[in-house]
C-alpha cells in the first residue's frame, strides 16, 4: 500500500469515528446532488487527503462524504480525476485503495456517456454489464506483483446488476444493460470511431470509470457501474456534442440514478 493510501485513510479514520463505510461511490457529471441525501455526513476535502485528486471539470467538486445513506454506512467521492487531465490513467489509484483500506467491499462508479443505442437516448440509464478499452492504458502500469494480473471476466458484479434491475423494476425506472468504451478525450470521438465502436460491442462511450473499475478489481472490490446517457454518440444526431449538453441532460437522469443508489443502499442495509 503506498504511503499517500495510508495516509488518506488515516485521516479520513480520525474524522469518522466508529463509521465504517461498505459502499464506495463516485459520482459523474451532474450526480454531486447526491451526496446531500448523505446522513451525519462528514465532508473532506480532497485538498486534504494525499493522492488524492482536484478534480478540473466542471461539474466535479472534489470532496469525500462520508455518512449514511438509507441506513447504510457509505464513502461517496464527489469528483474524480480523468485520465485526459493528467494522461496518468493511475490517477484514482490513491482514491480508490482508499475506499478499499476503510472497509468498502463494493464500489458504485457512475459516469456521463455517449450512447450508441438509439434506445437508450439522452436522459436514459444504464447499467454497465461489460467494458471495452480503446486507450492502450492501464492505471496498473508499473504495479509489482502477479496481482497485477487482474481478472476482468466478471467485472462489474451480476449480483449488484440484479440488484439495481430489481430496483429499477420497482420504482419503475426504465434501466438498459450496456457495454461501455473508454476513450481518451478529452475530446469527444468521432462518427467513424463511433461506427467502429459498434462493430465492436459497445453500447455507451465515456472518458472515464475503466481505470477505478480496474483499480477496484485489483483491490478486491465488488463492481456496480451506472452511466447516465446525456446524448447519441457523435454522429448518431443532427446536434453536436458539448459538455455543456453533458451537464444539462445529466442533471435530467440524476433523479432517476439517485433513487437507484438510494434503494440498493436501502438493500445493503446497516
Ligand atoms: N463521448 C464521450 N464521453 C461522453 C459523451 C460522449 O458522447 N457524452 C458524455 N460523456
Amino acid at each position: 500500500m503506498s504511503t499517500d493510501t495510508e495516509d488518506a485513510i488515516a485521516v479520513v479514520k480520525s474524522q469518522i469515528g466508529a463509521l465504517r463505510p461498505k459502499t464506495g461511490i463516485i459520482l459523474g457529471s451532474g450526480l454531486g446532488p447526491f451526496v446531500d441525501s448523505v446522513k451525519d455526513a462528514v465532508t473532506i476535502s480532497y485538498a486534504d487527503l494525499p493522492g488524492f485528486p482536484e478534480p478540473g471539470v466542471g461539474g466535479h467538486a472534489g470532496r469525500l462524504v462520508l455518512g449514511r445513506v438509507a441506513g447504510s454506512p457509505v464513502a461517496v467521492m464527489q469528483g474524480r480525476a480523468h485520465y485526459y487531465e493528467s494522461g496518468r490513467a493511475d490517477a484514482m489509484k490513491t482514491p480508490v485503495r482508499t475506499l478499499a483500506g476503510l472497509g468498502c467491499d463494493t464500489l458504485i462508479v457512475t459516469n456521463a456517456a455517449g450512447s450508441l443505442n438509439r434506445e437508450a437516448g439522452p436522459g436514459s440509464v444504464m447499467v454497465l454489464t461489460d467494458h471495452i478499452s480503446f486507450t492502450g492504458v492501464s492505471p496498473l502500469f508499473g504495479e509489482p506483483g502477479d496481482d497485477r494480473f487482474v481478472d476482468l471476466s466478471a467485472a462489474y458484479d451480476p449480483d449488484i446488476r440484479a440488484a439495481l434491475h430489481a430496483q429499477a423494476d420497482s420504482q419503475g425506472i426504465p434501466l438498459h444493460d450496456g457495454v461501455y468504451m473508454w476513450f481518451c478525450g478529452p475530446h469527444f470521438e468521432t462518427p467513424a470511431e463511433i461506427r467502429a465502436a459498434g462493430i465492436l460491442g459497445a453500447s455507451a462511450v465515456g472518458m472515464s470509470t475503466v481505470p477505478e473499475v480496474i483499480l477496484g478489481r485489483h483491490a478486491g472490490l465488488k463492481i456496480g457501474a451506472l452511466s447516465i446517457i446525456t446524448n447519441l454518440a457523435a454522429g448518431m444526431s443532427e446536434t453536436g456534442l458539448s459538455h455543456a449538453q453533458t451537464m444539462t441532460n445529466a442533471a435530467v437522469a440524476a433523479v432517476a440514478v439517485q433513487a437507484l443508489l438510494t434503494g440498493y443502499l436501502a438493500g445493503r442495509g446497516a
